[in-house]
């Protein structure tokens, strides 16, 4: 198997829900590893998310977009990176309805521009093999599926719905084209839908948690049997762990939870947990916060992911079942609204509104 061992680390999104998590994976197992987190620091990006580690000096953060070119060359030059971990994007589908052109921006042109600047340092450096540029993105990219037809693998045909996953397909085609043409050492990741601390609470599952809490209602999309397949988000890290130390350069691989459910049948889950461990929710049972409302645009009906390959290849398999994720998600939420409290702010309030009318 293929061993790459990164040097020196260039995280973007960091400050975002899966990039946080990656860069606290990352520092507690490979705490030698310089790191650096780069962050636009949109509503979805959150300092208190990695303040431990930059306090105590375990990363370094720098706040800047992906789209500035001369950012990036001074970063990759100054610091010596040899691999960058590509998270940034605007991710939530809805906000994509709403307003796809900074999807277009930032998920397109931003990767184009990070991918374009790290070639010039790849050529300047020799082209060495020992760089990589690691993207990550989504199941999206695959569209939908119909209850039966077997799972998404790595060789399904992109047929994205939504300006958010066209957007991510973009980039994806970018860093496979980086590959394909210049031999620029890509990766990329297509994972699943993710879960667990430090999640943006307007999306499913933090939203739901919160809501709980605060005693008001559950919005379910058309009819709730909506299929996602679900993946605690510290497997999420692993499996990148494991793709960037072990997969050959030029590879893409699938990631996913095993794990199917509609989202009536997991809302109702969380509320079973949230009862159970809450003391004095304001509503309980919370599950007659629950609420049908109408429909997300163009909503997918289902998304499932083949695993084979990355277990074959490289011996990766969820370790995290979706009750034991979900029970410590909830815990996190009840115990952190110092944490989510005060994102709750009027910028949210009125996207919720605009979301959800209420
Ligand atoms: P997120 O929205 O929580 O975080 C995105 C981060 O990127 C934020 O910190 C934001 O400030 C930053 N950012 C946005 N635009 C930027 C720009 N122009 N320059 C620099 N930084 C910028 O997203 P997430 O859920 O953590 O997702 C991270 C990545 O994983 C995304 O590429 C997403 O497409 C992909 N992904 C997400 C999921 C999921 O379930 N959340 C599943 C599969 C793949
Ligand atoms: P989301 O977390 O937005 O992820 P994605 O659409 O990218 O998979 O939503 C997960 C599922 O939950 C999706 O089928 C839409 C649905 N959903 C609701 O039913 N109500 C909500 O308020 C939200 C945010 C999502």
């Amino acid at each position: 198997m293929t061993q790459f061992i990164p040097q020196r680390l260039l995280v973007t999104g960091g400050a975002g829900f899966i990039g946080s998590n990656f860069v606290h994976y990352w520092t507690s197992h490979y705490p030698q590893t310089p790191l650096w987190v780069l962050d636009a620091l949109t509503y979805a990006g959150n300092l208190n998310n990695i303040h431990t580690l930059i306090e105590n000096h375990q990363i370094s953060f720098i706040q800047g977009d992906i789209n500035n070119p001369v950012l990036i060359h001074d970063l990759l030059n100054q610091h010596q990176i040899d691999t960058i971990i590509h998270f940034a994007a605007e991710s939530h589908v809805d906000r994509s309805i709403l307003g796809p052109g900074a999807f277009v921006n930032t998920n397109v042109l931003g990767t184009f521009n990070l991918l374009e600047t790290f070639r010039q340092y790849w050529i300047g450096q020799g082209k060495p093999d020992h760089l990589r540029f690691l993207h990550i993105s989504t199941d999206e990219v695959f569209g939908s599926l119909a209850p039966h037809e077997p799972s998404f693998s790595e060789t399904t045909a992109y047929a994205p719905n939504s300006p958010y996953s066209a957007s991510k397909a973009g980039s994806d085609h970018l860093v496979r084209s980086y590959f394909h043409t210049y031999g620029l050492p890509t990766l990329i990741t297509n994972c699943s839908n993710n879960y667990g601390p430090y999640h943006f609470p307007e999306k499913l599952i933090p939203l739901m948690c919160v809501n709980i809490l605060l005693g008001q209602t559950l919005p379910v999309y058309g009819d709730g049997l909506n299929v996602r397949d679900w993946l605690f988000v510290e497997d999420h890290c692993r499996a990148i762990d494991v793709v960037l130390h072990h997969a050959p350069a030029g590879e893409t691989f699938n990631i996913g939870g095993n794990c199917e459910i509609t989202n009536i049948d997991l809302i109702t889950t969380l509320c079973r947990l949230m009862d159970e461990l809450a003391l004095n929710l304001p509503v309980a049972p919370s599950h007659r916060l629950i609420t049908f409302v109408t429909d997300r645009p163009g909503h997918d009906r289902r998304y499932g992911m083949d695993t084979t390959k990355i277990k074959t290849q490289l011996g990766w398999l969820p370790s995290v079942s979706l009750e034991e994720g979900l029970r410590k998600t909830v815990s996190w939420y009840l115990n952190h609204s110092d944490w989510w409290m005060p994102l709750l702010s009027d910028d949210y309030r009125r996207y919720y509104h605009q979301v959800y009318g209420t």
